[in-house]
């Protein structure tokens, strides 16, 4: 039997958000790298603002230990909401609302950090029988290209599971999950789209079946459970989400099949310094209120710098 098209609204969203942050120390000893702000907003709430805009508003984030500030972004602050008001500063009165009008947000905990798949197990009483979506904080999607929109539709059309896929250099493939890929044919309106034939977590370059790497941006259905119940450690001893969606690879239903859209927009880094530079930078350059002046600033620094 073919995995069937399905009409079904996708609403939910999860978010593992319960890393140790180990690449930002020492600015993460105590404070999840989560909060770190790009421009004057923290990373998630990119995240959460993405999966808001696609309709995913009910939203679990999976935590961790030092999680706190998460939740409090995501809470009202009354105290501080009170006295914006009462000096009259509206604008950033809304600025601070506005994280907390985004989407119903849910928290759990992952005991003890054992990998992508264990945290996104966490969440499968939220999500019980329905499709869902999995976003990694450290992929940050610009919001002029959104990805979720599309990856929706090539689950409605095919049915199964949806990877966002992103070609690299070969030799920054050994970062990522690798999908091995083949054409679906001339289907019109889907140019964009691959059927997944195999996948492997951060393979050497020469063992990598294809440059397409796996995104942060996932279409699952509640299928992922069952097997990540039984996914052994893989690489890193930590069990491993690639692992499980290798398994529904050459399904038809239950899972099945697994297709991957090729993302060709704008996307940062944010978990790795030299990204996160990048799009705090190219943001900021871009804004109405810092850009002119930034974008003076940079040209002139920029002349400066040696070769
Ligand atoms: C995770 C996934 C990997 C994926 C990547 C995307 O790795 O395990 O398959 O390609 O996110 O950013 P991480 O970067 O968390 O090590």
């Amino acid at each position: 039997m073919h995995s069937q098209p399905t009409s079904k609204l996708i609403t939910k969203a999860v978010i593992p958000a319960a890393g140790m942050g180990t690449r930002f120390l020492p600015a993460t000893k105590a404070m999840p790298k989560e909060m770190l702000p790009v421009v004057d907003k923290p990373a998630i709430q990119y995240v959460v603002e993405e999966a808001a805009s696609a309709g995913l508003t009910e939203i679990m984030m999976v935590t961790g230990r030092n999680k706190r500030a998460l939740e409090d972004h995501f809470d009202r602050a009354t105290e501080l909401e009170t006295m914006l008001e009462e000096k009259g500063n509206l604008e950033l009165l809304a600025t601070v609302r506005e994280s907390t009008k985004l989407a119903h947000m849910h928290y759990g905990r992952q005991a003890s950090p054992r990998g992508l798949g264990d945290a996104v197990l966490t969440a499968s009483a939220f999500v019980g029988d329905e499709p869902f979506a999995v976003l990694l904080g450290d992929d940050l999607i610009d919001s002029r290209n959104p990805i979720l929109p599309r990856m929706i539709e090539v689950h409605q059309k095919f049915g199964g599971t949806v990877l966002a896929l992103m070609e690299v250099e070969p030799d920054k493939i050994s970062s990522y999950g690798a999908a091995a890929v083949e054409s679906i044919g001339s289907e019109s309106n889907f140019e964009d789209v691959v059927r997944v034939t195999g996948l492997v977590e951060k393979p050497s370059k020469e063992s990598a079946p294809s440059n397409y790497a796996v995104l942060g941006r996932y279409l699952l259905t509640a299928d992922i459970f069952k097997i990540l119940q039984s996914t052994k450690p893989g690489r890193s001893n930590e069990i491993q989400l690639t692992d499980a969606i290798a398994e529904l690879t050459n399904r038809e239903d239950h899972g099945g099949p697994v297709h991957g859209v090729v993302f060709n927009g704008l996307r940062y880094d944010t978990g790795d310094k030299l990204g996160y530079l990048q799009a705090t930078i190219r943001l900021a350059s871009e804004r109405n209120d810092l850009g002119p002046e930034l974008r003076k600033w940079l040209k002139e620094f920029v002349k400066g710098l040696p070769n």
